[in-house]
């Protein structure tokens, strides 16, 4: 990874982080206390400190900005509902300290010793901050805010992309090896799985597929739907409300909720692996990242980012849940940031692919996120296999 390359990623990252937050009144700024979301004051702290932490103190024996920062930022150390009643700086001296630390780790890249253990924690520094800023992104949509300032408008109007592939039986490789580039500690280690053939679906089930569902089993509706006076469903896009979006993804679904959409579809979720391996050869250079449509797409745009199965959107658009546990692989062990995974094992939820916030540098196939299955506030939907 090269210097102009790591300075463009850092840069970029910190003014993504300001971008999601500058439009906000200080009243906006000070959100209630709830479960999935964090203060925005705390949150643009913690993504900085994230980088002092492990890039300035862990891997240049640098001296912290602020007096002792891990009592205020620490998200191991500060149980989540005391991130409301914390000392934390006004929002100007937070602003201050965020641009500081993203100066510093600049400074740092142009020195003379940088060497592959500083590019790591800087790499993993950005991809950190880069997760937040979805996280920023989703927290807007729960609280009702209007769309991130930085979000595009780009139109990726297309249609439905129904039906299924077939994906071969035979032994794959799930994971990533040590050559990989940068990868995370739950990736470890790259593994051969025997997997019989399946069959997936080309695209995402769209929110009419979902529709479909709800008028046949009166199943609750999902995050953000209500219905529309004048017959159908309309859905709440930051803050305003338009009326469903046949062809796009339906999302803001939990697991539980997706299971039951297979079960009464005939169908089921396919594993992480199933996904892994169907997913080969997507390009993420041809997908709905990097906030450039404002929202989800339809689901038979990006033809040019197919997977070699013919899989569309397996990267980007929603993220996908799957059937699998988040479980470790053979072979795991902890990084040096030991709680990015292993408190979540088991009791999380494995989703793939990104969503339409997720940022493009972060995202691979290999990639994996995970939540609790009741979670309704993420960009999740879901693809389904054939019984
Ligand atoms: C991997 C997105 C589930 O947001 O809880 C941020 C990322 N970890 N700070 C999360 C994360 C620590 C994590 N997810
Ligand atoms: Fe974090």
């Amino acid at each position: 990874m090269d210097r102009t390359t790591l300075k463009k990623w850092v840069i970029d990252a910190r003014a993504s982080t300001l971008a999601l937050v500058r439009d906000l009144s200080d009243e906006q700024f000070r959100p209630p206390l709830l479960r999935t979301i964090n203060p925005f004051l705390w949150e643009i702290g913690h993504a900085a400190y994230f980088h002092e932490y492990w890039v300035l103190r862990h891997a240049a024996g640098l001296t912290p900005l602020v007096p002792n920062p891990d009592a205020l930022y620490d998200s191991a150390k500060i149980p989540h509902d005391t991130r409301w009643d914390l000392p934390l700086p006004s929002r100007p001296a937070t602003i201050d300290y965020i641009e500081a630390v993203r100066d510093r780790v600049l400074d740092r890249i142009d020195s003379e010793d940088l060497g592959e253990r500083d590019i790591y924690f800087i790499l993993l520094s950005v991809f950190h901050e880069d997760m937040h800023d979805e996280a920023f992104t989703i927290t807007r949509q729960t609280l009702g805010y209007p769309l991130p300032v930085n979000a595009g408008n780009a139109d990726y109007s297309s249609g439905p992309h129904p039906g299924d592939v077939t994906v071969p039986g035979g032994t794959f490789t799930i994971g990533s090896t040590a050559g990989a580039g940068f990868i995370f500690d739950n990736e470890k280690w790259a593994h051969t799985v025997e997997i019989p053939a399946f069959r997936i679906a080309r695209a995402p089930v769209t929110q009419s597929e979902y529709a479909n569902f709800l008028d046949a089993t009166g199943a609750k509706h999902p995050g953000y739907w209500k219905r529309d006076p004048q017959g159908g469903w309309l859905r709440r896009h930051f803050d305003r409300w338009v009326p469903i979006e046949p062809h796009r993804p339906v999302a803001n679904i939990s697991w539980f909720e997706a299971d039951a959409y297979c079960q009464w579809a005939g169908r089921r979720l396919p594993t992480e692996f199933e996904w892994e391996v169907a997913a080969t050869g997507s390009n993420r250079s041809s997908a709905n990242l990097d906030w450039s449509a404002g929202g989800c797409c339809d689901v038979a745009s990006f033809a040019n980012g197919d997977s070699i199965y013919g899989c569309r959107q397996m990267i980007g658009n929603v993220w996908e849940w799957t059937s699998s546990d988040f479980l470790p692989y053979e072979g795991f062990s902890e990084d040096p940031y030991k709680e990015y995974s292993s408190p979540w094992f088991r009791t999380h939820k494995t989703l793939r692919g990104g969503a339409w916030s997720t940022r493009s540098r972060l995202i691979r196939t290999a990639y994996r996120n995970f939540y609790t299955p009741d979670r309704r506030d993420i960009w999740a939907g879901f693809r389904t296999c054939a019984l």
